[in-house]
């Protein structure tokens, strides 16, 4: 009862750092390094630094990318700390599997905006490809994604050119797929522009697809 007592005073706060009005990254991030290491992991599975998240966002203005899809987006709230980090410059959005869980009073807040899977005969034409055609240039994110089948059926679909994948440094001993290192991309011109480290050894790799360019 103690534990879910706390749990709940750290949602609260946490709620009240992503909201809008008083939304403050930096002090989400602060607040985080307190918490225990069950509720870290339920919100989100990495938690970056200031840093990590400078550089990322350093990259993105730098190919001007303004939209991202982030697929297995759990919470969002990595999602949110990166567009909050780019001063909203980004629009986000997550795509997520399980209606069920993420509507449940058990489940924490989403806290970028949130589509299900099984709305699927939308996915084709107005999410994956409409959202992210490109125009202007938008990225897919996988982070910690494990699914190998279905990552290739979102690549099939998506339209755009980046893609960025997040997991784990292989000493980590972590299994992802896609891992950002070895993704194992089909063979359509997927370029590897950028690795980032960050911290607690979790590697952000940003591919670009040459072929359409
Ligand atoms: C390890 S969790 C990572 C969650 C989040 N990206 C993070 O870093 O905290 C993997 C997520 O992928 C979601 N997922 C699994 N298969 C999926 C699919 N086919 N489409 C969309 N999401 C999926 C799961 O529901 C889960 O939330």
């Amino acid at each position: 009862m103690f534990v879910e007592q706390s749990e709940l005073e750290s949602l609260r706060e946490i709620y009240y750092l992503t909201n809008g009005a008083s939304g403050s990254w930096r002090k989400l991030l602060a607040f985080g390094d307190s918490l225990e290491q069950q509720l870290k992991r339920k919100l989100l599975w990495i938690w970056p630094t200031m840093v990590d998240l400078e550089n990322h966002n350093h990259f993105l203005a730098k190919h001007h990318i303004q939209r991202i899809l982030s697929i297995g987006c759990g919470s969002g709230l990595l999602e949110w700390l990166m567009a909050a980090a780019g001063g909203q410059k980004i629009s986000m959005h997550g795509l997520e599997v399980d209606r069920n869980w993420w509507q449940s009073k058990y489940s924490v807040r989403s806290f970028i905006p949130l589509n299900y899977v099984e709305d699927a005969d939308q996915l084709d034409d107005s999410f994956l490809s409409g959202c992210c055609n490109d125009a202007p240039p938008c990225a897919m994110l996988f982070c910690y994604f494990n699914n190998r089948r279905a990552f290739l059926e979102y690549l099939r679909i998506y339209q755009g050119k980046w893609l960025i994948l997040i997991g784990p440094h292989p000493a980590l001993g972590i299994h992802t797929d896609p891992n950002p290192i070895q993704p194992q991309l089909p063979a359509d011109g997927w370029v590897l522009r950028e690795r980032l480290d960050w911290t607690d050894r979790n590697v952000v790799a940003f591919y670009e697809k040459c072929s359409i360019i």
